[in-house]
């Protein structure tokens, strides 16, 4: 298998309401349906990497509850080392989602466990190409795992949600990937204002040496350390839920990176797994294969 990556993140059980629209403050609604699923950004990534001929390595943090029981189940049927993840006497990390008919989200996330990574319990892996990184878990631990890795290990950051940006972090960061809500925030910029180049330039200001903004059915737009910018309109396709979609492009993104591929491939890559993802029903979407990412970016050429 070509290179290693490690993904240091969030795991959580997501509770997904669905209903005819979102409550306004103080009302109760009826909802349509409820669902329990895998989740977190940390998780879902590392899943998403793991369908590419890639070694992938998970750390992170669930209780002994029974959520934490579900996610340990799922993540033991993925093709992922999970010595990096322990259990512990903390309520296991979870998001509540309410999703609107008409395709309106929000959610809210409670840590719990995710915020007790100690990184001094995580072993990084020898030779390790790829990290992965978002911002759910406590900010010490990514701030740490960064001077542990080997300084040729290329270090993707998934600024979601958006935290002020720490200069010295930001800096050895290779590949910071935001979407255009979070560009914004880590700007502090009016969104009548926001222009993706002028994003682009100014988010590689703060350090990192490449960037992409996704944005959503729209595609994405980035910036190489040579300052080229490339982007891809997004893939048509019928959408039947985009939860999760951003981390299906992360985590392939990691993935074909660690192969060699150069970030501008990759990216496409990454696009065609978010594509596939977006409209599969939840429930089939671990049976993508590498061979339908692969027929997907091949049909996009
Ligand atoms: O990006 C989607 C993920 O964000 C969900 O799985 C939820 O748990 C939150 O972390």
């Amino acid at each position: 298998m070509a290179g290693k990556i490690l993904v240091v993140g969030s795991l959580h059980l997501d509770v997904i309401v669905h209903s005819s629209r979102l409550p306004k403050p103080d009302e109760t609604l009826l909802g349509d349906n409820v669902s329990y699923r895998f989740g977190g950004k940390g998780g879902n990534q590392a899943v998403a990497a793991a369908k590419i001929d890639v070694q992938v390595f998970m750390a992170g943090r669930i209780g002994t509850d029974n959520f934490g029981k579900q996610i340990y189940d799922t993540l033991s049927n993925q093709n992922i080392n999970l010595d990096g993840l322990k259990m512990v006497d903390e309520a296991t990390g979870m998001s509540v989602a309410l999703i609107g008919s008409d395709g309106i989200y929000c959610a809210v996330v409670v840590s719990g466990a995710n915020q007790t990574i100690d990184l001094s319990e995580i072993a990084v892996p020898d030779d390790l190409t790829v990290l992965v990184l978002q911002n759910e878990i406590n900010t010490d631990a990514n701030f740490e795992i960064i001077k542990k890795v080997p300084k040729s290990t290329f270090i993707i950051l998934n600024a979601a949600p958006a935290l002020t940006p720490n200069k010295d972090f930001f800096e050895r960061i290779d590949l910071l990937v935001v979407n255009q809500l979070e560009a914004k925030m880590l700007l502090n910029e009016e969104p009548s204002i926001f222009n993706n180049l002028d994003a682009l330039r100014k988010l590689q200001n703060l350090g990192p040496k490449e960037v992409i903004i996704t944005m959503g059915a729209d595609g994405y737009t980035g910036i190489s350390k040579n300052g080229e910018i490339f982007s891809e309109p997004g893939i048509k396709v019928d959408v039947l839920s985009t939860h999760g979609a951003g981390d299906s492009f992360v985590g392939t993104l990691a993935a074909f990176i660690c192969k060699g591929e150069p970030i501008n491939i990759a990216a496409q890559y990454a696009q065609a797994s978010s594509a596939l993802h977006v409209k599969t029903p939840i429930d089939q979407r671990e049976k993508i294969l590498q061979a339908d990412i692969e027929n997907m970016f091949s049909l996009n050429q």
